[in-house]
């Protein structure tokens, strides 16, 4: 199946099981905005704890907060948001159709990369057994002048946005004769600088209402509490502040479903550091948030580094963890060298001394920070799209299953009376009642067993048991396994230590 049909698919499902549904959806939805149904809002919990332990139970030296959406509108011009947190924007006058001009030309880029693969696949046919792809890239003729295109293009490319040459982006989506989608002209208007902060006002207007900004990133909620955490928890350096919570950006281009959302997630802590020491400490970083993904099972050949050639206005280096999405390697988590960019700009804004007193040499000075960013969605969205499966059974039969890692599967164990009558329902809930307080449960009686088995594989359950009639005589139940389908007989007293080392986070914590 194409990769395309692949999401097309992993997307209906979401809104099929009650894990991802368009925001205010009876009204035919809002671009870009999704709502969490019951079972989407419990894997996300999982991820969140995942992270948020991950970060404070398992590091001595990082601390949580919890800062506000609205902030003072000068923290977003001391940060640079106001000026620098711009896309380059294009339209097309035929369709009148909006676009990020950097997207346009990445997505060209993306062309030549499709052509060479099409080369390779063509080779292989061709040459069969003998085929080696290395040498083929090497030396074929035609894939040689697509590579020498694709460089020329991405070179000139990165000069233009280094420099936010928006006359030369232009120039490229020209030159290249890219097309809009929608009309297929290259009608294009110049390219334009574009806001992504939202706007609101707090206050009635008659009282004199003052704009404020939704916040594009919940870093500068921890910025602006650095002095209030590091004196009250008398923190030392090197120290972390960690924080979950809703970032919003009037994003251009929103596609691939949660992928890139106007409201959204993010998982972020930034980690205070002595100047100097900062290139040691983003290495480290790399490591440990590489750690934290593997740990996951996914497969380290699904995962890389991409480090950024353009840096963000307040980077000295930065890299992403790319996942291996259906639509290509993108980028997931973002792990960035700030400097004291940020701690230096709010103290020359707000006129307070934000430093920090290194009682080994006695001297103040303004800590560097290293920071890891992830987005909560776009986790989601990994892991739905790698968990995914229509499983061919023997006899023909097919099977919907989510391989979720069993410590975020939204329900850890289905209980399953066989049939509605006999008291087998009630020795069911007598289980459940007990199981209940030690991880999240799922009590269902309706349709055949086999039903009820497919709709615990399509939401990811890793366990089912099913209470029959033995049960009543010996106390013991049928345990299933979500992914050998594979099923044994357990005593009830046995059922909960057999199955909450395998779905706790904490099992899954050990794993890092
Ligand atoms: N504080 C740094 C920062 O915000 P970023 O690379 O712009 O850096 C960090 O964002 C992460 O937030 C990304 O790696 C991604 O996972 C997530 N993210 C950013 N924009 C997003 C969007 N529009 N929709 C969903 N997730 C987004």
């Amino acid at each position: 199946m194409a990769q395309e049909d692949v999401f097309k698919k992993i997307v209906s499902h979401c809104k099929e099981y009650g894990f991802v549904f368009p925001s205010s959806d009876i009204y035919d939805g809002l671009g870009a905005v999704y709502d969490y149904g019951q079972n989407g809002v419990e894997l996300k919990n999982n991820i969140k704890q995942y992270w948020w332990k991950s970060m404070v139970l398992l590091h001595d030296n990082i601390v949580g907060i919890d800062a506000a959406v609205f902030m003072h509108p000068t923290v977003w011009k001391a940060s640079g948001h106001v000026d620098a947190f711009n896309d380059p924007l294009i339209d097309n006058r035929d369709s009148k159709k909006r676009y990020r001009a950097d997207v346009l030309i990445e997505d060209q880029i993306g062309k030549y990369e499709e052509k060479i693969d099409k080369e390779v696949v063509k080779g292989r046919k061709r040459f069969k057994e003998a085929f080696d792809e290395a040498q083929f890239l090497a030396t074929n003729g035609r894939v040689l002048e697509l590579k020498e295109k694709r460089d020329a293009l991405h070179a000139r490319y990165a000069k233009a946005m280094k420099a936010m040459d928006l006359n030369e982006l232009r120039q490229i989506i020209l030159d290249e004769e890219i097309v809009c989608p929608i009309s297929g002209t290259r009608n294009w208007t110049e390219v334009r600088q574009f806001n992504l902060m939202f706007k609101t006002e707090v206050g009635s207007t008659a009282d004199g209402a003052s704009t404020i900004y939704l916040r594009p990133e919940t870093a500068q909620g921890i910025f602006v509490n650095y002095l209030n955490v590091q004196k009250t928890g008398r923190m030392k350096l090197p120290f972390g502040i960690a924080q979950i919570g809703k970032a919003f950006r009037n994003e251009i281009v929103a596609r691939q479903f949660i992928f890139r959302m106007r409201e959204f997630e993010q998982m972020e802590m930034q980690f205070f550091v002595k100047p100097g020491t900062e290139m040691e400490w983003f290495r480290q970083w790399k490591q440990t948030r590489m750690a934290w993904h593997l740990a996951l099972g996914f497969g380290a050949e699904n995962y890389r580094f991409h480090d950024h050639e353009k840096l963000a206005h307040y980077a000295n280096a930065a890299t992403d963890i790319e996942f291996h999405m259906p639509f290509g390697f993108k980028e997931v988590e973002g792990i960035h060298s700030r400097t004291d960019f940020d701690l230096k700009q709010h103290a020359k804004y707000s006129g307070k001394k934000i430093e920090y007193f290194d009682p080994e040499n006695n001297q103040s000075y303004t800590p560097y920070v290293i920071e890891t960013s992830i987005g909560v969605d776009r986790m989601f969205l990994s892991i739905m799209c790698h968990s995914y499966e229509e499983e061919q059974l023997e006899g023909g039969d097919v099977r919907t299953v989510l391989h979720l890692p069993a410590a975020l599967a939204p329900v850890k164990l289905a209980v399953l009376p066989l049939v509605k009558k006999d008291g087998l329902p009630e020795k069911a809930q007598e289980i459940m009642q007990d199981l209940k307080f030690h991880f999240n449960c799922k009590y269902e009686e309706k349709d055949t067993i086999g039903k009820r088995y497919r709709r615990q594989d399509a939401i990811g359950t890793p366990y089912c048991i099913t209470v029959d009639h033995d049960t009543l005589q010996d106390n013991t139940v049928t345990l299933r396994d979500r992914d050998t389908m594979e099923q044994h007989r357990v005593n009830i007293s046995d059922l909960r230590s057999i199955i909450e080392d395998k779905v706790s986070l904490t099992s899954l914590l050990k794993k890092i």
